[in-house]
């Protein structure tokens, strides 16, 4: 027998009964973002594979080990994207809009990294992502998450908390990177082999290792506020007091390093103890060295990334009411052979004169009794009824489906009226 056909690991289906859930979010997200201004971008899954390289750096994590990355019919290597803003630089500078100007630009899609699959972390993952180009002070970065803040508050989410850093600049990164090399380097043989090879690639990274038998070693390590330029740090106080000003709560983590290479300067995450493990929701910061880093004319930028799944797990214990049927409201059934076509025909001019009305239409005949179960199994609150008596009076039996109120036989025109009142009240 064949073996029955599944999907990959750690990539999953949206079923209907969760999609509409999924769509209220993104609604909720895209009217927030829109509501500051910024614009979507559509960009492709596939990119090639030196642009990941080139931006998320080769020692990272996500290119060593997570990309999934083949030749095409061509021998050119290309990859699924791992994240969304290598591609939008692409975009950006390809099509010559980050010269001379600013951008605020959002993204939504599919993001895949071969990590190992656990609650909150999976293989094909979906991320709302904003990038923000050519404003180098701290008030887009406050503004950037002044608008996840905003969005928290309208999800009713209120269990994330703030984390900041500053990461300075490349040269006082690479001061700080020589001090954790020495320090790691002078106690390698109490460090884990995950740490070694991190030492040898990149020392950052030990910072942010979850390895119990490190935490005493990391918590005695260098701190990078002796190392922070002037600028950074000046840029940095001037995000603190904004947000301050704006009643935002923040907590400082000196920890905070982020797992891809092209940071700057600020870094922040929004995390919450509610999701295990994989408590991050959103995630991003500065990268006023990536434009450049791609050939092109010094420009400053700021993002982050929000990951759907994790949120959607968060609303879903929230305990709060959310939209999570997309039942039909009505359910249409002809009764016989020759009220198929009338029955088409009502269901059109429903539609029109409704437009918030979900209607579906009964397909494939059987017998009233089959039909009416259909209906029952669709979860609509009305079945309607077209028998050969109903077209010859030009009326409909009206059904409710779940408990409001009498049978009855209306005129067509009648009924639309009757649904139209009603549909004010449906979701
Ligand atoms: P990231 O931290 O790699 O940053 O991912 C952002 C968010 O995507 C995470 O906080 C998490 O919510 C979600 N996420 C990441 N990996 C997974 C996974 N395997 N399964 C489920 N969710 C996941 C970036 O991707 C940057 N591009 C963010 C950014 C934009 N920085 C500047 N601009």
């Amino acid at each position: 027998m064949a073996t029955p056909l599944r999907a990959i690991r750690g990539m999953n289906d949206v079923l209907p009964a969760e999609t509409p859930l999924w769509q209220w979010c993104e609604g909720e997200v895209r009217a927030v973002l829109e509501a500051y201004g910024y614009r979507e971008i559509r960009l492709p899954i596939v990119e090639a594979t030196q642009l990941f390289e080139r931006s998320i750096g080769d020692t990272t994590d996500i290119v060593e080990k997570e990309m999934y990355t083949f030749n095409d019919r061509n021998g050119e290597s290309l990859s699924l994207r791992p994240e969304g803003t290598a591609g939008c630089v692409r975009a950006g500078l390809q099509h010559g809009l980050l010269h001379n100007q600013t951008l605020r630009l959002w993204y939504v899609g599919p993001m895949f990294r071969h990590e190992r699959p656990q609650q909150g972390r999976y293989r094909q993952f979906h991320q709302i992502g904003v990038e923000a180009f050519g404003l180098p002070g701290p008030d887009i970065d406050a503004e950037l998450i002044l608008m996840t803040a905003r969005l928290w508050r309208r999800l009713g989410l209120q269990e994330l908390v703030l984390q900041i850093n500053s990461l300075g600049s490349p040269y006082a990164r690479a001061a700080f990177r020589d001090a954790l090399v020495a320090y790691f380097a002078a106690h390698e043989d109490e460090i884990d082999a995950d740490s070694q090879r991190r030492l040898r690639t990149n020392p950052l990274r030990i910072l942010d290792s979850k390895e119990p038998s490190m935490q005493a070693l990391i918590a005695a390590a260098p701190a990078f506020d002796t190392y922070i330029d002037h600028e950074s740090a000046a840029h940095f106080d001037g995000l603190k007091q904004l947000l301050t000003d704006a009643g935002i709560a923040f907590t400082l983590n000196p920890r905070l390093v982020r797992g891809l290479d092209y940071y700057t300067r600020t870094v922040f995450e929004w995390v919450t103890t509610n999701l295990g493990a994989q408590g991050t929701v959103c995630a991003g910061g500065r990268y006023d060295g990536l434009v450049e880093q791609f050939g092109s004319r010094s420009t400053p930028a700021i993002g982050f990334a929000m990951g759907m799944e994790r949120l959607i797990a968060l609303l879903q214990q929230s305990g709060r009411a959310l939209p999570l049927d997309g039942s039909p409201h009505v359910y249409l059934m002809p009764l016989e052979a020759a009220c198929i076509a009338p029955v088409m025909q009502w269901a059109e001019t429903l539609r029109e004169a409704v437009p918030a009305l979900r209607v579906l239409t009964h397909c494939g005949g059987g017998s009233v009794k089959s039909q009416m179960k259909r209906a029952d199994q669709s979860g609509a609150r009305w079945g309607i009824l077209i028998g050969p008596d109903e077209l010859e009076q030009g009326t409909v039996t009206l059904r409710p489906l779940r408990g409001d109120g009498e049978q009855r036989t209306l005129p067509r025109d009648a009924a639309v009226e009757w649904l139209k009142q009603r549909a004010t009240t449906v979701s």
